[in-house]
């Protein structure tokens, strides 16, 4: 039979190759123009330039990297195929425009993003022509991504300026064994340079969501996108280019895998790699040594569907998780467990509503457009053979033209298909029957993945019981996986991933947590003044300053200061026990010489206009601690 005919009965949305090779043309020539317009610095004799040191480049190589258009099968673009060498520029760049970008106060830090977040929003038209072009996104999903990122940009801003503003205060004798000797502050400091690489299927959406909490967090930042979706995330780094970053903080080299990918993810300038992608990640995360790593690899995300569901409603989200953006999301359904007893009701509902999906080119908006690859097609469609030929029901024809693959539901699948088990990562959704829920159970926690899964039941117990029991990152009751909103915590357990996305959560893979021990060998005084006396033991609090200064042999002191007063005993003489000489040489070290004057007069503990060790030393056994406030 011929494909053609038959894609025009199915879809709403006729698929005709040589109609949608002829739009992908026209529209390649107009977004072609588009891209000129907004853009120019950044390509040159047709290949997109790479982004290093706040310039864009063309790389010493003089090669490039195609970027194959997967409806037309045609090269869309060519991306730098950057060196090695290149490489090292960016990571001394970065290593560079860190070291002044973590000392940049937060607050213009969040500024700049804020910044950035609204020029992405602005650009959202070029740049989505870019997602449809290179990863067949279709239309309308293309410009949610780029509006969802820059929301994200800004809402990364906020939550940074909160989050990382706090710290903890910890007392020594919390903990069994110990007296009140010690404290501890802790504050959230960058890492350093953080290397994220992207997935094809956001290469914006999923950019940024590394790039946002990395940079407020003080971080620089070398990117390294998919092929697929190259040029999409070049034009996103031009928008944080126009933002006014400061150069060397962001980087964006392009170029194959085989050429500078190990390169980049062994490089020692790195101090963390943010990775979305396929059990590529795993091999990283061997390689990359002793670096914190955030990994999201994908999911074998189960669908449990119990005999009380509503399955209309489950139908919905069954559709809906399992085939939007042609089934090419991590969160993507990639398995129905559905009890025996309804199973034949959920697949004819669901059924219904494949038959509907409109299947053709993604500037036609359709709900299926070609796979990213041929190589995904081929991998596709070696799932649905190894099922069919094991005795899989295919409850539509299987179709495929190009990397076009018609939507397709496989029920009665078992456990010894490849489908029950593997990612397909395309529009085709197995069914399991089950006869227990404990059995949907058991096939989801049998799975090499954790990443997310869902439960339909109207019973929220069960639901909560079973949730409990999925060895899964997030479950969802009564409605498809995702990983949005973007704030929430996405994580995956086993090989899904290490660490969590999401802006609450994201912070263990941008920062680390550093410890500042204070024993009582110092001396602290927390006053208001403002000023900063860091130099003596390099540590500076905004507003409520602390100053620590060890105190030759004396042990802990600290009191009330009454007030700020500047004169008359900057040249007290207090023993030597108490302050470096240092402090008065300061000069403003006077007023603190003059509280602790003030203090011991009134006390009655002076002698002679000077402080004795003995008296010091009494006084120590019961310490005050005020603050100015009070
Ligand atoms: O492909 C992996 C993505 O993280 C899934 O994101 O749920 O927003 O489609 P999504």
């Amino acid at each position: 039979m011929n494909l053609l005919q038959l894609g025009g009965a199915q879809s709403t949305c006729p698929w005709n190759i040589a109609q949608i090779c002829e739009q992908s043309r026209t529209s390649a020539r107009a977004g072609r123009s588009s891209i000129t317009s907004t853009s120019q610095e950044i390509m040159e004799n047709d290949v997109f330039k790479y982004y290093s040191e706040g310039e864009w480049k063309v790389s010493s190589s003089g090669k490039s990297v195609q970027v194959i258009n997967p409806t037309t099968r045609k090269t869309q673009y060519k991306v730098q195929a950057c060196t090695q060498e290149e490489v090292n520029q960016v990571m001394e760049s970065s290593r560079m425009a860190q070291k002044s970008w973590a000392k940049t106060p937060l607050w213009k830090r969040a500024e700049m993003l804020h910044k950035a977040g609204a020029i992405l929003k602005d650009h959202k038209k070029p740049i989505a022509e870019c997602l449809v072009k290179e990863i067949a996104k279709p239309a309308t999903d293309a410009l949610t991504e780029v509006v969802r990122s820059g929301d994200f940009v800004s809402y990364c801003a906020e939550e940074g300026v909160r989050i990382l503003g706090k710290g903890e205060f910890l007392v020594s004798d919390s903990f069994p064994g110990n007296d009140r000797t010690k404290y501890c502050l802790t504050s959230k400091v960058p890492l350093g340079v953080v290397l994220a690489i992207p997935p094809f299927n956001y290469p914006v959406n999923l950019a940024v969501s590394k790039i946002a909490p990395a940079l407020i967090a003080g971080n620089s930042l070398v990117l390294k996108p998919p092929t697929q979706g190259a040029v999409a995330a070049l034009h996103m780094v031009h928008c944080f280019h126009m933002a006014g970053f400061p150069k060397g903080l962001i980087s964006c080299v392009t170029g194959k895998g085989s050429e500078i990918g190990d390169f980049l993810t062994m490089h020692p300038g790195i101090n963390c790699i943010s990775f979305t992608g396929g059990d590529t990640g795993i091999s990283i995360s061997k390689k990359a040594g002793m670096i914190p790593l955030q990994m999201e690899l994908g999911g074998k995300d189960a669908c449990i569907v119990l005999d009380d569901a509503d399955l209309d409603l489950a139908a919905s989200c069954i559709v809906k998780g399992g085939f939007s953006y042609s089934g090419q999301r991590c969160t993507a359904v990639k398995v129905v467990l559905v009890v025996e007893s309804v199973a034949d009701a959920l697949v004819k509902k669901v059924n219904e509503k494949v038959e509907k999906l409109s299947v053709g080119a993604p500037e036609d908006d359709c709900d299926i457009t070609p796979v990213v690859t041929e190589f995904s097609s081929n991998f596709i469609e070696a799932l649905v053979m190894d099922a069919k030929q094991k005795g899989a029901t295919l409850c539509q024809e299987y179709r495929r033209e190009g990397n076009l693959i018609w939507p397709l539901l496989l029920d009665n699948v078992r456990s010894d298909m490849r489908i029950a088990w593997e990612e397909p990562f395309g529009p085709v959704l197995p069914v399991i029957r089950i006869n227990s829920v404990e059995e949907g159970i058991r096939h989801c926690n049998h799975s090499n993945f954790g990443l997310q899964g869902c439960v339909f039941t109207k019973d929220i117990n069960r639901a909560i019981q079973i949730s409990d029991a999925m060895e899964i990152g997030t479950v969802q009751i009564n409605s498809a996986p995702a990983r949005g909103p973007d704030h929430f915590p996405f994580q995956g357990l086993k090989d899904s991933g290490i660490g969590s996305q999401g802006s609450i959560f994201v912070w263990e893979c941008c920062v680390f947590y550093a410890g500042l021990i204070v024993e009582k060998r110092m001396m602290i005084m927390v006053f208001d003044a403002g000023f900063s006396l860091c130099f003596h033991v390099g540590l500076s609090v905004e507003k409520k300053m602390v100053i620590m200064l060890p105190i030759q042999s004396s042990p802990f002191w600290i009191f009330r200061k009454p007030s700020l007063r500047w004169h008359v005993l900057m040249e007290a003489d207090i023993s030597g026990t108490i302050f470096a000489t240092d402090f008065l040489n300061e000069g403003r070290g006077g007023s603190v010489t003059l509280n602790y004057f003030w203090v011991w007069q009134e006390m009655g503990k002076l002698k002679d206009g000077k402080f004795s060790r003995d008296v010091i030393e009494a006084m120590s056994e019961n310490p005050d601690f005020v603050t100015s406030q009070s």
